[in-house]
């Protein structure tokens, strides 16, 4: 838990301190607020006000004039809400022990980085982290999306299409496999053994790989294939690793949706064979050469409530209501994709969907700024798509 939140600091540069703001500020209120803040550099001290909740984004911070500062508006405001919100965030800034001193201010983060990260660098050593992506032989050099396949849907076979990019060329994949390559979907009509499911799957993500800037993400949404027994999710997180991904995580999809069966005929209430019901399903994430993405901070469109509350793995998120209307059984929620994007990549990245399907991962990374490439094998499929982006525009 602690080393969570450390990484969360590191990776924002802030120290966050919540406090409660008891009934609605008053425009005067929050004004004085705006001012205060303004006061101090950016970079160095900021706030986020939202559902009466105060969230003080602290790196360095003088905080004799902070509470001089403070006290002048107390004077002028004579605002309980306002006032006792401001005395709780000087207590709990005042109650860190841990901080350094520069100048006149205090740093609150990256003080000790030096001993730190010297600490922590020989662990890491010594456990040799994510051992398992020794020895690989990822290039840096990054290509940007060649212009032919940005902002497009291509129908085609992923695996042919993919061959034709070059290497590093896309920030993050987001994608839904098809459970099976013949199972229900319009166009492969064929159903395969899951051996042959999972080579035919393995050679698509080989590509997707190959394609991935060094830098870059993959995350995967899969739905184990709990009905066979087959732990999906491991199998390709497995894959993943071999491949010599970083494994960054795992995001559990809770879809709340309970209409699964009990048991197995005959094995109600009887340990013979009950059935494990699941209301989710995994967003795996991997990551290439480094957990760490090049990209500006001003590209970085998350807000701190979105930053929050999405770093917490466990996104409750209902299924996509729509399908029907779109004529395709496996829909991504818009919710769930915009979550992905904007978590794990940059405004103006390179996002690909290789099995786009009507093209949800399309049209909300394009909403949200970033270049997308969608391929599905299905016609049909692609014209959607291609339609939703088009009514968009409109
Ligand atoms: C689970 S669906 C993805 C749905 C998508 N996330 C959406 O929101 O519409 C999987 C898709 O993979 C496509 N597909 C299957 N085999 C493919 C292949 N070899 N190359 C490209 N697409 C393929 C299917 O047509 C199907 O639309």
């Amino acid at each position: 838990m602690n080393s969570s939140i450390e990484e969360i600091e590191k990776e924002t540069g802030y120290k966050e301190i919540f406090v409660t703001i008891p009934g609605k500020l008053s425009l005067k209120e929050e004004t004085a607020l705006k001012n205060l803040f303004l006061k101090y550099p950016e970079g160095e001290l900021a706030y986020d006000l939202s559902d009466g909740q105060m969230t003080v984004f602290l790196n360095t911070l003088d905080i004799q004039a902070f509470r001089d500062d403070v006290n002048k508006i107390k004077i002028n405001l004579n605002s309980s809400s306002l006032s006792s919100g401001l005395d709780e965030a000087i207590n709990k800034i005042l109650a860190i022990r841990s901080y350094g001193l520069k100048s006149n201010k205090r740093v609150y983060i990256g003080y000790n980085k030096e001993r730190k990260v010297k600490d922590r660098k020989s662990k890491e050593l010594n456990r040799n982290q994510y051992y398992y992506t020794n020895g690989n032989d990822f290039s840096e050099k990054n290509t940007e999306l060649p212009p032919e396949f940005e902002n497009k849907i291509i129908c085609g076979d992923s695996l042919e299409v993919l061959k034709q990019l070059p290497d590093n060329c896309i920030d993050l994949t987001f994608t839904s496999p098809p459970y099976n390559f013949g199972l229900a979907y319009e166009a492969n009509a064929d159903a395969h053994y899951w051996e042959n499911y999972f080579t035919k799957l393995f050679d698509i993500f080989t590509e997707c790989v190959r394609v991935t800037k060094y830098g870059g993400r993959i995350a995967v949404n899969i739905q184990p294939l709990f009905s066979d027994y087959i732990p999906s999710h491991h199998v390709i997180s497995n894959f993943f690793m071999s491949k010599k991904m970083i494994w960054k995580g795992e995001i559990l999809w809770e879809k709340n949706n309970y209409n699964c069966k009990y048991t197995a005929w005959g094995s109600w209430k009887s340990p013979s064979n009950p059935y494990l019901k699941y209301t989710w399903e995994f967003i795996e994430l991997f990551c290439k050469g480094t957990l760490k993405k090049d990209g500006l901070r001003e590209n970085a469109d998350i807000t701190a409530d979105e930053f929050k509350k999405w770093v917490v793995a466990k996104w409750s998120i209902a299924p996509e209501r729509n399908m029907k209307e779109f004529g395709h059984p496996a829909m991504f929620p818009e919710e769930l994709v915009a979550r992905v994007i904007k978590l794990f990549s940059f405004r103006g990245d390179a996002v690909l969907d290789p099995f786009n399907g009507v093209g949800t991962t399309s049209l909300i990374a394009r909403r949200f700024g970033r270049r997308y490439l969608g391929i599905d094998i299905s016609k049909e499929y692609c014209e959607k798509a291609e339609g939703r982006l088009a009514e968009t525009l409109l």
